[in-house]
């Protein structure tokens, strides 16, 4: 599975907590888009889609959610619950999200502008290409 967590560092004093993500420090591309998914409603799923190029980090700097990650041959199921850990995404990898808390703000900062010609939306297609 091309994926891992990445621990941001925080920064802390007596105000309270700061996290910072640099392009080439701990993120480990260029950083061409941040968009973020909140007010998710109850028992909804959302992703069910692989990309071609993207890489991506995603956080739940607010609440939790679950990613099912799929590399075709075996599924793993994260958490992410913490505003200080990171999911990054590289390569052919079926992601679906589920489990969101009310609260949950979703932050994913992306390698490229959004492009649907980078998606693969068909399950059995991303099962081709995985096979190639
Ligand atoms: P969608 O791909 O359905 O989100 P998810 O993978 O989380 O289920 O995206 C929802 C809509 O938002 C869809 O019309 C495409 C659009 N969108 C953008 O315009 N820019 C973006 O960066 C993203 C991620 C989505």
């Amino acid at each position: 599975m091309s994926y891992h967590l990445i621990d941001f560092k925080t920064l802390g004093d007596d105000r309270g907590s700061l996290i910072a993500i640099e392009e080439g420090y701990n993120a480990p591309f260029d950083i061409k888009r941040v968009y973020y998914i909140f007010d998710t409603k109850k028992g909804i799923e959302r992703g069910f889609h692989a990309h071609i190029n993207l890489k991506q980090i995603a956080i739940a700097v607010k609440g939790s959610c679950t990613f099912v990650l799929d590399n075709g041959k075996q599924k793993e199921e994260i958490e992410l619950n913490s505003p200080n850990q990171g999911l990054y995404i590289d390569g052919l990898i079926w992601r679906e999200m589920k489990n969101f808390s009310l609260d949950c703000v979703l932050v994913v900062i992306a390698s490229e502008h959004y492009d649907e010609s980078d998606y693969i939306r068909d399950y059995n297609q991303f099962l081709e290409e995985v096979n190639l």
